[in-house]
């Protein structure tokens, strides 16, 4: 976030000057409508009677259709609103005009909304694109989503979702950049100045938010909103690099997160809203709560109830209050009393002031006409890069005797419901996209002008459909299947406790393979998927995600090999959901796990992942060799030459990853440092470089010190975490 200049923050300290502790207390409150009329149930339990089966989705949508959506004006025309919840146009420009024009100070408001992975243009969720391994790209996804949603009155993005994420089980996996640190932190930075970076033009640039403060994603056994219990070691080392990098990089909010951590609420958690994210990273921003989750203390056991709910989540640095209305409710009196200090409250009031006047809303606080219709039709250049996004996020897990690619002329059954409803293609939090922009895979084998029949079959939630099912294996000379789960299944909410593929799919592959037919699965889920039947008995086997609007095409162009995938994994692909949490960067333990008996393993599944972190295959071949590392006095420069052996050019992620030997604490067996995307021709050797600077090989203890220790060190060079070339060395700090 850029510096204000010295007339902003003049006006800013003019208008808390003016302010009546009412005013300040508006600044703090973020509300979504209120839905009122057309039910006599509160939303809440019409909620609840829609997810389970009491009321149709239809009837549901009918309800929502004639129920009114209740904004508050009369608390905004009073000033007691600060930011509302909403991606409609109208109403953004009818809410503000309230809050410039009949506010006694004019103050305008801020529109957040969930624009996760796109806007009108859909991408890959951010398990799939941070699988790019390319930030630039990364970034220009989000300057596309801040333009498009920009346009629409939106100048906060409840993104990027920086939760580290070691379980398949967990749903929220889907909206974050997987299991490591290093890459979640570079898929962070590369958010941050895509959604920020362009802060020059209004209509190019929003507010980042940083989520789910703090390791959300450890949430014991994989369920959502469940504890999280860890050493502040494991919270330095793994899950708030990313937050540390975004901060650095500027992002101008942060979102707590639901879950406790070590027994305290992260709503109110002072130790990571003021010791961590204010005194050591220096974040400069505002915290916003997550939905209700002031409230949710009391329920939490840590708040006494809503007035001491207030009190502590206003002292322990939460900053606006999102949905519970406790803060308008209760800081008055917390103040007057004493039990909040006037200066937190004027602190929490700057913040948000700071944050409104950098995205010049006090200068341009509406949308016109042309903006509102900007990109009702998208632009080619947005299509192009959601098309270059999916397929640079598709990742090759297995390709048997070299089935893929695919020939034009091949006699081909796709197969499966997945393969032709649009909004699947969508993911988990994409609600801004819109149906009609979405390529399905059917779609995309049409426009490639692919030879073949579709054949739905079965759905990740129906039976098999065995007259359609005998009919798809009798037309097709190779069986093409799209499995996976419903978009549904993943995102918030949406733990599954066994991460097999859901319904019968599983066994409609083992039908297609009982034909003694070709087949080739085309995945399309927001978690990995414990596969070990499928692993074996399908020739070819490729993860496609929820890859956005283009998907079809993308999906297209990787099958008929006119793209060689080239995408990574982002996180472990376990073999039975029993594994999880499984992750790359574990401990090695005394006993690592082995075939030996007494060693740390099951005995009823294999201890290694089906696929490894950082996995993905290609149609061409690649040959590592001649690993070297040159030290400097604060760098090592580790070295591979690459050789494309195959016959088609292809491009590699070339991983750097670390194994400190021993140290003051245990460390990973391997950390991912480095990595470098190259593209080679066929026969093409290239000398491949990856810098790792002697800083960043230390380790937090649990008093958030810092330690460089002298020692032995492992370094690996690979195309996955799994197959490397190594050298160890010895470093002085
Ligand atoms: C939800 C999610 C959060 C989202 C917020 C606003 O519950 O946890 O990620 O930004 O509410 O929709």
């Amino acid at each position: 976030m850029r510096e204000l200049s010295a007339e902003q923050k003049n006006k800013i300290t003019s208008l808390l000057e003016q302010m009546t502790i009412e005013e300040k207390i508006g600044q703090l409150n973020q509300i979504s409508p209120s839905i009122v009329g057309g039910f006599d149930v509160s939303f809440e339990e019409l909620i609840e009677m829609m997810t389970d089966g009491r009321i149709s989705k239809e009837e549901f949508g009918r309800i929502m259709a004639g129920a009114r959506q209740d904004y508050h004006d009369d608390v905004n025309r009073a000033g007691g609103l600060s930011s509302v919840l909403s991606s409609d146009p109208e109403v953004c420009n009818q809410l503000q005009k309230i809050a410039v024009e009949e506010t006694r100070l004019g103050i305008p408001l801020i529109f957040g909304f969930d624009v996760i992975h796109g806007f009108r243009t859909v991408v890959p969720i951010a398990l799939a694109e941070a699988g790019t391994f390319e930030p630039e790209l990364m970034e220009k996804s989000a300057r596309i989503a801040a333009k498009e949603s920009r346009a629409s009155g939106i100048s906060w993005h409840f993104s990027p979702m920086v939760d580290i994420s070691r379980d398949a089980r967990w749903g929220r996996i889907s909206e974050g950049p997987g299991e490591d640190p290093y890459l979640a932190s570079v898929f962070a930075r590369a958010k941050v100045r895509g959604q920020q970076g362009d802060d020059r033009d209004p209509s190019g640039y929003v507010a980042s938010c940083l989520k789910h403060y703090v390791a959300y994603g450890a949430c014991e056994s994989g369920r959502d909103y469940n504890t999280v219990s860890m050493a502040k070691s494991m919270l330095h080392n793994a899950y708030l690099p990313p937050f540390k990098a975004a901060v650095e990089e500027g992002a101008a909010t942060v979102m707590a997160s639901f879950n406790d951590l070590n027994g305290v609420p992260c709503t109110m958690n002072e130790y990571t809203l003021r010791t961590v994210l204010r005194e050591k990273y220096g974040f400069d921003g505002f915290v916003v709560s997550d939905a209700n989750a002031i409230k949710e203390c009391i329920i939490h056991g840590y708040a006494q109830d809503e007035a001491d709910a207030a009190e502590k989540a206003l002292n322990a640095g939460m900053d606006m209050d999102m949905g519970t209305w406790i803060y308008s409710h209760q800081l008055k009196k917390a103040v007057e009393e004493g039990r909040v200090p006037m200066e937190r409250l004027d602190d929490a009031v700057r913040r948000i002031l700071q944050v409104k006047m950098w995205l010049s809303l006090f200068d341009k606080p509406y949308v016109t006409e042309e903006e509102i219709h900007r990109y009702d039709v998208l632009p080619q250049e947005h299509l192009d890069h959601a098309l270059e996004a999916a397929e640079k996020s598709i990742v090759l897990l297995k390709n048997e005797k070299g089935l893929l690619p695919l020939k034009k002329d091949q006699k081909i059954s796709l197969i499966g419901a997945l393969a032709a409803e649009k909004e699947e293609v969508l993911g988990s939090w994409a609600m801004s996209g819109r149906a009609s922009d979405c390529v399905t895979i059917q779609q995309g084998l049409m426009n490639a002008g692919a030879d073949f029949s579709y054949y739905p079959c079965c759905t990740p939630e129906s039976e098999i459909d065995e007259k359609e099912t005998d009919a798809a294996i009798a037309a097709g000379d190779i069986l093409v299947a799209v499995v996976g789960e419903y978009a549904s299944m993943s995102g918030e909410a949406s733990s599954r406790a066994d991460i097999i593929l859901p319904g019968k799919q599983r066994e409609l592959l083992e039908k297609l393979v009982a034909s003694g037919k070709p087949v080739v699965a085309l995945l399309m889920n927001g978690r990995p998927l414990a596969l070990p039947w499928e692993s074996e008995h399908i020739p070819a086997i490729v993860e496609c995600w929820h890859l956005g609007i283009q998907m079809g095409n993308a999906v297209a162009r990787v099958l008929f090999g006119e793209v060689n995938p080239g995408g990574k994994l982002t996180c472990t692909f376990p073999s039975a959901s029993g594994q999880c949490p499984m992750y790359y960067n574990a401990p090695k333990t005394g006993r690592p796990g082995s075939r030996s008996k007494f060693t740390s393993r099951y005995l009823d599944v294999p201890s290694a992942p089906l696929y490894p972190f950082g996995f993905g295959l290609s149609y061409t071949t690649f040959e590592y060799g001649d690993l070297a590392v040159e030290q400097t006095a604060d760098t090592l420069a580790v070295s591979v030459t690459l050789k494309n052996t195959g016959d088609v050019a292809g491009s590699e992620v070339v991983q750097l990853y670390m194994h400190d030997v021993a140290a003051s604490l245990v460390r990973p067996a391997k950390e991912l440092k480095g990595f470098r995307k190259v593209t080679l021709e066929p026969g093409e050797s290239r000398k491949v470089t990856v810098a790792l600077p002697k800083e960043q090989m230390g380790f937090y203890d649990d008093d958030m010190e810092y330690h460089l220790e002298d020692g032995a060190f492992i370094l690996y060079m690979g195309g996955n975490s799994r197959d490397c070339l190594s050298e160890t060395v010895t470093v002085k700090f």
